[in-house]
């Protein structure tokens, strides 16, 4: 980062962070609200998103993952961008890839607000959003209009979409709610990852369940090569931090099994450990607990992966610092993600994650 980065870094860390803050006091979610209007202006007005670039948009070599050139090993968490405002910002703040979504085949409002809650002693956030979004076909659309197709690398990041149920899909069909989603958005993302594992739709994580997951995957796996025979887009899964250890083997004897291309290891977890006293009266309300306690969950959950499987394993949960990245990295990860670190430290930390990445790796 340079003089210019590092004065707009601490005009984030110091201005615009406990302004967004205050004005999500009531309801964090009207910060978020606001931070995303800001990325989109970012990204459709050229001179501030060149500038943004400049500043914050290094991102190291370019890896190859799943069969996939990613520019650095950063990215976006989903559920950051869950329509997909920012195709053109994400990677001038310097994240290689971004996972778009959840979307589900039916347009939802999720739960009723406030569902979102910032616990800042802890560094942690707890959400019950339940995949409020405005569909997979209008992801698609706007992913359209932005010119951006398989491969073709028109919003400079690698694109990923989340996929997850809709709400209104009963558990028997999961399985078509799920196909209808990859339809609308198959010939745009990059990699599609099935979302199994949210705390806040009921029933979903019992999809993690063997015979459940068995049926998805394969389904997905082979509606992906139907839809594009030469070039199938690439399945990766999303996992539960609260699974067994049994649960979780079998998940991955399923993943793998079932030709999935990649891992996403972790959601949020539904455990209340490691949060500050201060923040102990908003530990009690509902839903997934995503930050600082999770930093230490994820990466086990990651080594534990990599001592079972060769496959390419995306990193998040609790990744706050440089430090917590290259951990990740350690551990077994091949790429790593960002959703609360992003929120407590904002692109700075993207960039110093970038940089020490790419000494990391030799360059
Ligand atoms: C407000 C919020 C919304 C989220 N929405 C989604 C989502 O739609 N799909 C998903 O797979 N993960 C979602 N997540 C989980 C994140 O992608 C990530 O796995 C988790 O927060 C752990 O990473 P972190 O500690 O860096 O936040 C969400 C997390 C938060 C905090």
């Amino acid at each position: 980062m340079g003089g210019v980065g590092r004065v707009l870094d601490g005009v984030y860390r110091h201005a615009l962070r406990p302004q967004l803050f205050r004005l999500g006091s009531g309801d964090a979610e009207v910060a978020h609200e606001r931070t995303l209007s800001m990325i989109n202006w970012m990204g459709r007005t050229g001179p501030v998103r060149r500038m943004t670039e400049r500043n914050f948009g290094a991102r190291g070599s370019t890896v190859r993952v799943a069969g996939i050139d990613f520019p650095g090993r950063v990215g976006l968490a989903a559920g950051v961008d869950k329509n997909g405002v920012g195709i053109r910002a994400w990677g001038a703040l310097g994240f290689g890839h971004v996972e778009f979504g959840t979307v589900t085949a039916h347009p939802q409002p999720g739960q009723d607000r406030p569902r979102l809650f910032r616990l800042p002693t802890s560094r942690a956030l707890i959400n019950r959003m339940g995949f409020n979004n405005r569909g997979a076909r209008a992801l698609g659309f706007r992913l359209d209009e932005a010119g951006v197709r398989r491969g073709n690398n028109a919003a400079g990041v690698v694109i990923g979409v989340s996929i997850g149920k809709s709400r209104i899909a009963p558990l028997a069909d999961a399985v078509a709610d799920y196909l209808a989603s990859l339809h609308q958005v198959a010939p745009y993302a990059d990699y599609i990852a099935i979302n199994v594992s949210s705390p806040n739709t009921p029933g979903l994580r019992s999809l993690q369940d063997k015979g459940f997951l068995t049926d998805l995957v394969r389904a997905m796996v082979t509606e992906a090569r139907v839809l594009d025979q030469a070039h199938p887009v690439p399945i990766m899964v999303k996992l539960a931090p609260d699974l067994t250890r049994a649960a979780l083997d079998e998940a991955v004897e399923v993943c793998l099994d079932g030709g999935v291309s990649g891992l996403i290891a972790t959601n949020t977890t539904i455990e209340r450990r490691g949060i500050a006293t201060v923040d102990e009266p908003l530990a009690q309300q509902a839903g997934g607990l995503s930050g600082a306690p999770l930093t230490r969950r994820s990466r086990a959950m990651v080594a534990h992966l990599r001592g079972l499987v060769d496959l390419p394993i995306i990193g998040v949960g609790g990744v706050m610092k440089v430090d917590h990245a290259e951990a990740m990295l350690d551990a077994g990860a091949d790429l790593v993600q960002l959703y609360s670190g992003f929120i407590y430290g904002g692109p700075g930390l993207v960039t110093a994650t970038n940089q020490r990445i790419t000494t990391r790796d030799g360059n």
